[in-house]
């Protein structure tokens, strides 16, 4: 099996063991985060927009309260049924299996998002020319990334641990979470006191997410068959490679990319 479609199957996995969207993890206010400083969950009142990679359908959750008119979903993994339960109002929502290079050319949407998707798939071109044809002209497209500026400490943490963890079967890596769990919530108190790296991301994300989505948030980083860590210029050339203009990048929290870019 190559990277791509194990990825998809570790995601199919990994939502079965954490399928809720509970508190500031599916919040607006969160969604509000995420789209600064492009965008405000306001301007997607009315619009049809899609979300490519939507997992438990947390994001399109979030489109939904911001009174999108539709949402397209896509979603490859076996999360697909979590998502298709998940969905508050079925009425405005499309859900499709399949991949984000399968994407339909609709040719008419406002705004498509792809958030924590692009950074898991080694060739993710095919899903930004998808993104591109889908929307309509003047149609936007935002991306959020992994960043490797800013997580210099981290990277030579996680990397040689994540050949281990990839492989490991649930309830071992699961074992592992709960020890990293404490060691992050006495990480985050002590960033209160100390400028430690990622301290921004401690305080103002993490620091606000329920106990069971930090575990979540930390399966997530150790689990992925392959993730990727963006550089600002390779974030910006996705989009420039894709035929979009008026590419503007936001390095959100000091940790990861933002990316949104707009179809001429
Ligand atoms: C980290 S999750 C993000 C889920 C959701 N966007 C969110 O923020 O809650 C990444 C998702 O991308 C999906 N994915 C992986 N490869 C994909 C592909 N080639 N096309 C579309 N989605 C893909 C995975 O199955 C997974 O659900």
């Amino acid at each position: 099996m190559n990277h791509k479609d194990r990825t998809i199957r570790d995601f199919g996995e990994q939502w079965h063991k954490y399928s809720g969207n509970e508190g500031y993890y599916g919040s607006l206010e969160l969604f509000s985060d995420i789209l600064s400083p492009f965008l405000k969950p306001e301007e997607i009142r009315d619009c049809r927009v899609a979300e490519v990679g939507s997992g438990t359908g947390r994001i399109v959750n979030m489109l939904l309260s911001a009174g999108a008119r539709h949402v397209i979903a896509v979603e490859p993994s076996d999360a697909f049924e979590i998502l298709t339960e998940n969905v508050l109002d079925p009425k405005k929502v499309t859900c499709l299996k399949m991949n984000g290079e399968q994407l339909p050319a609709y040719g008419n949407l406002d705004y498509i998002f792809s958030i924590g998707v692009l950074h898991h798939i080694p060739d993710p071109t095919p899903v930004v020319d998808a993104a591109f044809n889908a929307l309509r002209r003047g149609g936007r497209f935002l991306v959020w990334l992994y960043g490797k500026e800013g997580n210099g400490l981290y990277l030579a943490f996680i990397r040689p641990l994540r050949g281990l963890t990839k492989r490991l079967p649930h309830f071992m890596l699961a074992s592992l979470v709960e020890i990293m769990y404490w060691a992050l919530v006495f990480y985050i108190k002590v960033c209160h006191w100390l400028p430690l790296p990622l301290r921004e991301y401690m305080l103002s994300i993490l620091e606000k997410m329920p106990p069971e989505k930090r575990r979540l948030i930390i399966y997530d980083q150790l689990n992925p068959s392959y993730a990727k860590y963006y550089t600002k210029f390779e974030a910006e050339k996705l989009l420039k490679d894709g035929k979009f203009v008026e590419i503007r990048t936001h390095h959100r929290h000091g940790y990861s990319w933002t990316v949104i870019g707009t179809k001429q």
